[in-house]
């Protein structure tokens, strides 16, 4: 059995671009039997750049209510808050100790932002170590992550092994796993879809909303009548992730023929949409609507993380000297 773990920032509403490149991937590995998965929104990671409590608790829900919409196997598996673990930063107080003061001036997520210095607060310096402890407190082998977390992963294994190095085996050594050929879901103006390009189209909003973002999709203005090149059409490239082999070719075949207007093509896309999610939606909108059912599957995952974590940390205070008697 082999334990992935893997953090989400509780950064706002998941859009078609999470959904299609984290959610998605991450069920498929939660559901194979040699796996156990550890998945735990990353609150306490947010708190170096949200302090507006509703925002985090709101983010907290929305992300937690996505994930669930999907059906994550919370038996099987361990969906968790970090916070709910606060432990975690008992165990970041100790690795910091093992840790270079230089490695952490060097991961990028400080770095990039030397340049304004008093923007950064020491939850930011200090970020990689508690990402190493989220890992390292739950003995996981794997840990899936985007390559810019590489750094991150590279950093935790060396304060793994110095501490090792110090003490004897103790901590389980965590490999990256990095999925190089990872899709890019593209936004409504054709760049990677992204909050912070608000490009997004939002599978979680209204039908009225989300119908908007799919007609805001921007194409050129080819007309109606006329054939369209399909392979550089923002419209056809989102249907192409989701739609059967047949309605790709369908779709196609209509664009070289012309008299087909990517209004037709954008209500399809819309149509795909609402068909492909229509379950998760209703789902998500239950669990936004009881987020005491949010808050119980958060409890009952914190009950498992807790068994494991305390174990761990139990074992490092060991080694360091902090059992009496
Ligand atoms: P955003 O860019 O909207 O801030 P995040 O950086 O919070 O999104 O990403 C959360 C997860 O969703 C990451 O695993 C990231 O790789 C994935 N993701 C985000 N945008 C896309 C996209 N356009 N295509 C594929 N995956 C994406
Ligand atoms: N830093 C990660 C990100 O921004 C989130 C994260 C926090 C994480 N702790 C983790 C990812 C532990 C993997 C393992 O995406």
């Amino acid at each position: 059995m082999a334990r992935i773990l893997t953090g989400i920032q509780a950064t706002g509403v998941p859009h078609l671009g999470n959904i299609l490149g984290a959610i998605l991937p991450g069920m498929e590995l939660s559901q194979d039997p040699k796996n156990e998965a550890l998945f735990f929104i990353a609150d306490m990671h947010s708190l170096t750049a949200i302090k507006d409590p509703e925002v985090l608790k709101h983010n907290t829900y929305s992300v937690a209510a996505a994930w669930l919409a999907f059906d994550f196997d919370t038996e099987k598996n361990i969906f968790y808050r970090q916070s709910d673990i606060p432990q975690v930063t008992e165990l970041t107080w100790y690795m910091s100790c093992f840790t270079p003061y230089p490695m952490l001036a060097n991961a990028h997520s400080f770095k990039d932002k030397s340049d304004r210095l008093h923007d950064v607060n020491t939850g930011l310096f200090v970020y990689p170590v508690l990402m190493a402890c989220d890992i390292l407190m739950y003995d996981s082998n794997y840990v899936p992550v985007g390559k810019d977390q590489k750094q991150h992963l590279e950093i935790t294994r060396d304060i793994a092994a110095a501490f090792n190095r110090k003490y004897g085996e103790t901590f389980v050594m965590p490999e990256a796993k990095i999925d190089t050929n990872v899709m890019v879901v593209p936004g409504t103006n054709g760049q990677k879809m992204s909050k912070s390009y608000g490009n997004t189209i939002n599978v979680f909003e209204s039908d009225k909303k989300l119908r908007k973002q799919v007609m805001g999709i921007e194409t050129d203005s080819t007309p109606l009548e006329e054939p369209k090149d399909p392979d550089t059409c923002n419209v056809f490239a989102l249907y192409s992730l989701m739609a059967s082999k047949e309605k790709i070719a369908a779709m196609r075949a209509n664009y070289l023929a012309g008299g087909y207007g990517y209004g037709h093509a954008k209500q399809e896309l819309f149509e795909l949409i609402r068909h492909r999610f229509e379950g998760p939606r209703a789902k998500y909108q239950h669990f936004m609507e009881n987020q005491d059912l949010l808050e119980l599957e958060l409890k009952k995952g914190a009950e498992k993380a807790r068994a494991i974590g305390l174990g761990v940390l139990e074992r490092v205070k060991k080694k360091i000297g902090y059992h009496h008697g």
